[in-house]
C-alpha cells in the first residue's frame, strides 16, 4: 500500500460549540475512508499533559495565576507534540485534537489579556516549527455554548465558570485569528443543526487530507 501523508487538524472554538461531538464524526468518516486516525485533546493527549489537564480545568483551583496558567498550557503542549503529533503524522496517521494552539492565543491573550508577544514565544517552544494543517473553529455565542454544557449534565470546569464577557473575548479572538491567517483558520456556525455542521466541518477535512 502506498504511503499516506500524515496531516493535523484542529477543532476549536467556544465553550459547548459542539466540538467534542463533532471529532467524533470526522474520526468515524476518515475510518470509513481506510485512514489511520488518532483522536487527542489539550489541554492533554499524553500521561504527562492529562496530568497538567487536571490542574488547568479544576474548579478548586481559583487561585491558579494567569502566567502559570499559561506556562502549563505550554508545558503541556511541548510534551504532546514531541510525544505523540509528530510522531504520528511521520507514520502518515491524521491527528485531530480538540483545542491547540490558537486556543491559547483566543483564551490567554484576547481574554485574558496576557502579553501576546509572550505567548507567541511559548507556544513557538511548545510547537518547535511543527504546525496543525487547518484550524477550524466551531463559532457559538458562549452562553449557548454554556446551555449546551449544562443541558449534557456535566459540572462546569475552571475556564466554563468564567464570566460571559471573558468567553465573548475568546470567542473574538478566534474570529480574529481566522481573520488574519484564513489559510489556516475556518470558521464554522455551530449554532447550526448539528447534521449542517457535521457536513461543512467533513467538506473542509476531505479537501485538507485528499490535497
Ligand atoms: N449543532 C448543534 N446543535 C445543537 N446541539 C449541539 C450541536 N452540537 C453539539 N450539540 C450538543 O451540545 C452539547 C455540547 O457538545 P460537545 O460536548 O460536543 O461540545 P464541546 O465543544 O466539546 O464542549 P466543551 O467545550 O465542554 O468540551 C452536547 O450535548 C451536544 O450533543
Ligand atoms: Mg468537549
Amino acid at each position: 500500500m502506498a504511503f499516506k501523508k500524515g496531516y493535523m487538524i484542529v477543532c476549536d472554538g467556544s465553550n459547548g460549540a459542539g466540538k467534542t461531538t463533532i471529532i467524533k464524526a470526522i474520526a468515524a468518516h476518515l475510518l470509513s475512508r481506510g485512514r489511520e486516525i488518532v483522536v487527542t485533546r489539550e489541554p492533554g493527549g499524553t500521561p504527562v499533559g492529562e496530568k497538567i489537564r487536571e490542574v488547568l480545568l479544576s474548579p478548586d483551583t481559583p487561585e491558579l495565576c494567569a502566567t502559570t496558567e499559561l506556562l502549563l498550557f505550554a508545558a503541556a503542549r511541548a510534551q504532546h507534540v514531541r510525544e505523540k503529533i509528530v510522531p504520528a503524522i511521520e507514520a502518515g496517521k491524521i491527528v485531530i485534537s480538540d483545542r491547540f494552539d490558537a486556543a491559547t492565543v483566543s483564551f490567554q491573550y484576547y481574554a485574558r489579556g496576557l502579553p501576546l508577544a509572550l505567548i507567541n514565544q511559548l507556544n513557538a517552544i511548545a510547537l518547535d516549527g511543527f504546525r496543525p494543517d487547518i484550524n477550524i473553529i466551531l463559532d457559538l455565542d458562549p452562553a449557548v455554548g454554556i446551555e449546551r454544557v449544562n443541558a449534557r449534565g456535566e459540572a462546569l470546569d475552571r475556564m466554563e465558570k468564567e464570566k460571559l464577557e471573558f468567553l465573548q473575548r475568546a470567542r473574538n479572538g478566534y474570529l480574529e485569528q481566522a481573520r488574519n491567517d484564513p489559510q489556516h483558520f475556518m470558521i464554522i456556525d455551530a449554532s447550526q443543526t448539528l447534521e449542517k455542521v457535521t457536513s461543512s466541518v467533513i467538506e473542509i477535512v476531505d479537501k485538507i487530507t485528499d490535497s
